[in-house]
């Protein structure tokens, strides 16, 4: 026996011990909560692959995004579902979509509130694609750089309603430099752009198409989302995000792809946003809907995990809940 004998559990006995050396932590100021925001009014539709997760109207995203305020939930994003989807996604960059409304109402009511955009196509195009198509909307691959200039004009509306900042996740090459300079060009130089840089074509994605209704409606989206084999391909994904002028960069999914976080956060000059997608929340509330897991425990320790990968914030469908949990501890 080696003297002294290394006592691992001096430090464990008490909480008061175990907060202090407490090496990893989760705050709500951390946390962005996803919201999907629809036409109507006082529309509440639950989405069934993502219990406590609704499909809003505005006046409902105001009522609960003040509750997301009021928890101290770093920010929201919002996902846009149009009254009407077409093969150019021209719903996703009027100046009365959807999103833009929803901005201006939640700014007037919550001045404070922090609101994020994601900028992409593929829940306002009728193919369900995230850019346009060349020719009929059938088939072919998405065409890059004039798709890259509709995110432009995109992210320019949503900044010009007053988003706080914009989260291009389509895909495209040369994406964050083409908003960037759209922003800049308008006079938004300062709003920051949180790029969706490695960005993985995963299956646990499905739950939000259902919740968007934006499953493409031929092929895939392999040609332009990365291959989940990939970690070399996602750190270059970064580089060059952050070359074209992003101020964070994000790592999506989150949970089968904890290495690259790490790696990235390893190497990255600026924040990194984890998305624990809608596919890791459904599952989690599946079997806790069983009785086979605590729900909430699971969810904090997820959490806490992406954090301990090297995440800076996580974009979230439990943020509320574990808000709540954080404020008892
Ligand atoms: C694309 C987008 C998607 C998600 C966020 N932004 C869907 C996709 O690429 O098919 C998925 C998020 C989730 O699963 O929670 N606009």
């Amino acid at each position: 026996m080696p003297f002294p004998l290394h006592r691992m559990r001096r430090l464990r006995g008490q909480s008061w011990a175990r907060a202090m050396v407490r090496e990893t932590r989760l705050h709500p100021s951390q946390l962005i909560e996803p919201f999907f925001v629809k036409e109507g009014t006082r529309r509440r539709d639950p989405i069934p692959s993502m219990p406590g997760i609704f499909q809003l109207s505005i006046d409902t995203l105001v009522e609960e995004c003040k509750v997301s305020n009021a928890l101290g939930i770093g920010a929201v994003i919002l996902f846009g579902l149009p009254g009407a989807k077409d093969p150019r996604g021209g719903e996703g960059y009027a100046e009365d979509g959807i999103v833009p409304r929803a901005i201006r109402e939640l700014k007037k009511v919550i001045p404070d509130l922090y609101v994020i955009t994601d900028v992409c196509l593929c829940e306002y195009t009728d193919h369900g694609h995230c850019g346009i198509l060349p020719g009929k909307a059938t088939q072919g691959s998405v065409m890059n750089d004039p798709t890259i200039d509709l995110l432009g004009q995109q992210s320019v509306v949503h900044a010009a309603s007053g988003a706080d900042m914009v989260a291009p996740s389509a895909m495209m090459d040369g994406q964050v430099q083409a908003i960037r300079k759209a922003l800049d060009s308008r006079g938004f130089d300062s709003i920051p752009i949180l790029s969706y840089a490695a960005k993985y074509a995963s299956a646990f994605y499905a739950p939000f198409r259902d919740a968007a209704q934006s499953a493409p409606k031929f092929g895939d989206r392999r040609e332009y989302q990365m291959d989940p084999a990939n970690v070399r391909e996602a750190l270059r994904e970064v580089d060059l995000d952050i070359e074209e002028g992003a101020d964070l960069v994000m790592v999506k999914p989150a949970l089968s792809f904890l290495d690259v976080l790490r790696r990235v956060a390893e190497r990255s000059p600026v924040p990194v946003a984890a998305y624990n997608v809608s596919g890791e929340y459904a599952m989690v509330k599946a079997a806790a809907e069983r009785g086979w897991i605590d729900g909430d425990r699971i969810a904090m320790e997820i959490l806490l995990s992406i954090r301990r990968a090297g995440a800076d914030v996580i974009l979230t469908y439990h943020a509320r809940e574990v808000a709540r949990a954080l404020s008892k501890l």
